[in-house]
């Protein structure tokens, strides 16, 4: 064969190979609003950036006639490529071969671009659409999946990992998923569940639809095991090119920095907390208002909307936000939002991004579903991460910071490198109607008129604790700010901390309470 003809060869076997698992599976894939595997990852990645590796990997079983079954690069794609210029290691499942299932070749095709990732120091981006361990291959594909989430494991903390689920991630397979970072899901297409609607039917005799179980809605509302919903595939393309945007590269750099631009003029400061103390405001205002060109990229916004977390720059650097916010159940800490900022906190130390933290909240919500559902446990998680926190951390007091919550958002108390309070904070144990029923509760039995002593011991206690300056008399706060000056306050501070460096005693790993 002469060189042309065996180059002939090579793209004939290549194009085969990439048709996938052929036309009638192409268009069950269509027919269901799905991308392909190799148009999801040219839609995501830059132009003509992707390279293939292990396209011509085969499977190795002989079970069940699968000796006569060729499956087209085994069912999943891998390769490198980069978005805006930032490289990534990438993986798609292709559900027209075989359902997308994982055999031992499959898995090792994906355990391959893992240690490639983590090697090369570049994010993963791993697109699940899959029936799951390959049922003909046995423990094979049992195998396949330890292994991948072993890797996962080891990656965490090393390299950012982004699973995106774009059809099927059933039973234990979506474990991988679980143990990376950010999770995107896609209306109407992702599906992820354990036991699927058929298992629970037959052991529970209940009858439940696929995305009524585990669909794009109740991953990111309910659950909160994905971070991203979006209402199709190129929306959820977009949302990963900018979270990578947002991103360092691995844990041993800094995200990239951008050109520093001001916040817009719609936002004002000033105006955003309203006269009566009581009134609800919605916090990402003011996060926009002091973020360069008021660009917040929330994350986890639609579960546990109690509080707030996501992406911003300021000067041109990522920063990671965590902000109590208001308008949902006044803001108070529970289960669900502990375990949201927990986590938040532990990304952004993990990849050297600061921490900025809000803080505007009542304290832990009370309750006997909270003290069962163990808020005990899930909020020494926000604690534990603040505190192990090494990455420059900053936080402004907004308004109410009573009890439990002053200390869990990010106080002085748990390491905060500088805390700034707004002449609105109130700093106190308590709000002040909870606390003069109690330190005044005989004289306000007492009194003539029991409802004017209440009033006035509310606003002798009000006078006296709810304000910043005591807190700042003993030095748990840095300074007293004006709304106006918050930016150029959190700017100049994460300037001074460029070289921040904390000792900590030595340890294999600390045992957070998860
Ligand atoms: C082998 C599979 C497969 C699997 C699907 N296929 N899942 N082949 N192993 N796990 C094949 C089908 O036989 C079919 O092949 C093709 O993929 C498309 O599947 P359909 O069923 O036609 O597609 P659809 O109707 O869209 O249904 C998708 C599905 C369903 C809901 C995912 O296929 C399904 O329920 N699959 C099994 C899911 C499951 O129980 N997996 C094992 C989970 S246990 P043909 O040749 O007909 O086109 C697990 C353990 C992991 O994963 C543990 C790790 C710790």
């Amino acid at each position: 064969m002469s060189i042309a003809q065996k180059i002939i060869e090579l793209f004939k076997r290549k194009e085969k190979i990439q048709t996938g698992g052929g036309q009638k599976a192409l268009e069950k894939q269509m027919s269901m609003g799905k991308m392909t595997a190799r148009a999801r990852i040219k839609a995501l990645l830059d132009p003509n950036s992707f390279h293939e590796y292990d396209l011509f990997v085969e499977h190795k079983c002989k079970d069940f006639d699968m000796d006569k079954k060729q499956l087209a690069a085994d069912g999943v794609i891998t390769g490198t490529g980069t978005i805006y210029g930032h490289p990534v290691g990438i993986y798609a499942q292709d559900f027209t071969v075989a359902g997308g299932s994982l055999g031992l070749m499959h898995a090792r095709k994906i355990t391959k671009i893992m240690d490639h990732a983590v090697k090369l120091g570049i994010p993963l981006i791993g697109i699940n659409d899959s029936g799951g361990a390959r049922i003909q291959e046995g423990v094979n594909s049992l195998a396949g999946y330890g292994e991948i989430f072993y890797r996962n494991t080891l990656a965490s903390g090393v390299i950012p990992q982004i699973s995106v689920i774009l059809g099927p991630c059933a039973g234990g397979a979506v474990y991988s998923p679980a143990l990376t970072d950010f999770v995107f899901v896609v209306d109407n297409i992702s599906k992820m569940f354990i036991t699927g609607p058929e298992v629970i039917k037959t052991v529970l005799g209940e009858e439940i639809s696929m995305e009524d179980l585990g669909g794009a809605k109740v991953q990111t509302e309910i659950t909160g095991n994905a971070h991203f919903f979006s209402s199709s595939e190129a929306e959820c393309f977009e949302q990963i090119k900018k979270l990578i945007t947002y991103i360092p590269w691995n844990n041993t750099k800094k995200a990239t920095a951008f050109p520093p631009k001001r916040p817009k003029e719609l936002y004002k400061i000033e105006k955003i907390i309203p006269q009566v103390p009581t009134k609800p405001y919605d916090v990402r205002n003011v996060i926009k208002a002091v973020c360069d060109d008021s660009d917040f990229f929330e994350i986890h916004e639609r579960w546990a909307a109690n509080i707030v977390v996501g992406f911003a720059r300021l000067d041109g650097e990522t920063v990671g936000v965590v902000a109590n916010q208001p308008m949902v159940m006044a803001g108070v800490l529970d289960v669900d939002s502990s375990d949201k900022a927990a986590r938040f906190i532990r990304f952004c130390d993990a990849f050297n991004i600061p921490l900025i933290t809000l803080v505007d909240l009542p304290g832990y919500l009370p309750g006997v579903d909270q003290e069962h559902a163990g808020v005990i446990r899930h909020g020494a998680k926000l604690l534990y991460s603040y505190s192990e926190a090494t990455v420059p951390k900053i936080t402004i007091i907004l308004r109410k910071a009573y009890g439990g919550g002053y200390i869990a958002m990010c106080s002085r108390h748990l390491g905060a490198d500088f805390v700034f309070a707004w002449p609105t904070a109130e700093i106190a144990v308590m709000g002040p109607e909870g606390a003069a029923n109690i330190i005044f509760r005989n004289e306000i039995l007492n009194a003539a008129d029991p409802n004017e002593m209440r009033k006035l011991k509310v606003q002798e206690y009000t006078e006296k604790f709810a304000n910043p300056y005591i807190a700042a008399a003993n030095g748990h706060i840095d300074a007293v700010i004006s709304p106006e000056e918050t930016r150029e306050f959190l700017i100049h501070s994460l300037k001074i901390s460029v070289n921040k460096s904390e000792n900590r005693a030595n340890k294999k790993h600390g045992i957070p309470p998860f």
